[in-house]
């Protein structure tokens, strides 16, 4: 049976979010620059649509991750397929993800960004899946806490598809 996706977040909604997001972080940075590191493929549609409405003054820059492990199970080790090309040296970095689940990437992530000495470091991510937890991080802006769903458009794949939906829908009927 070919998938189909229901609608769960609608494109409306998702750019609403984002606004708000947006307004947020430019009164907590009031006066600060932001160093936007966005984790790539998934981040990226979000980034783009957070950067446009962050009034403080940004900067971007880009990195790839993958776990190692055996294609199923992830290891929680993380691997740098693609690393930053600036220095975060004394920087206020915020970290643009897609979505957290089980936080093993992130939290291996944030670990190794730490050791670079920024000035500091949050993350923002458009989706949560908070029930899904194994690692503990601490998540300073969500756009939406979402059942334990596999999701899809804004960003993120099923198999590299769907990444241009603009909006986030359930896949159903997947093999
Ligand atoms: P974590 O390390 O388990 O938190 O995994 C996070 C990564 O898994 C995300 O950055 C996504 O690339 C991927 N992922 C987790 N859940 C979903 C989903 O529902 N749809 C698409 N990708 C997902
Ligand atoms: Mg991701």
């Amino acid at each position: 049976m070919a998938e189909t996706i229901r609608e769960l977040v609608s494109e409306k909604n998702v750019d609403k979010r984002i606004e708000e997001l947006g307004k947020k972080i430019s009164e907590d940075y009031a006066g600060k620059e932001i160093h936007l590191i966005c984790v790539l493929k998934g981040g990226v549609f979000f980034m783009c649509e957070l950067a446009k409405r962050i009034s403080v003054p940004v900067s971007m820059d880009f990195m790839s991750v993958s776990s190692y492990g055996d294609g199923t199970k992830s290891s929680g080790v993380v691997k740098i397929v693609k690393d930053l090309d600036e220095s975060i040296d004394g920087k206020d970095v915020l970290i643009v993800e897609d979505i957290i689940d089980s936080g093993r990437t992130l939290y291996y992530l944030i670990d190794i960004l730490k050791k670079r000495n920024p000035k500091s470091i949050h993350l923002c991510t458009l989706l949560d899946k908070p029930e899904r937890r194994v690692r503990d991080v601490k998540v300073d802006y969500v756009g939406f806490n979402i059942p334990d769903e596999f999701v899809v458009g804004y960003g993120l794949d099923y198999a590299q598809k769907y990444r241009n939906l603009p909006f986030i829908g359930v896949v159903e009927g997947a093999e």
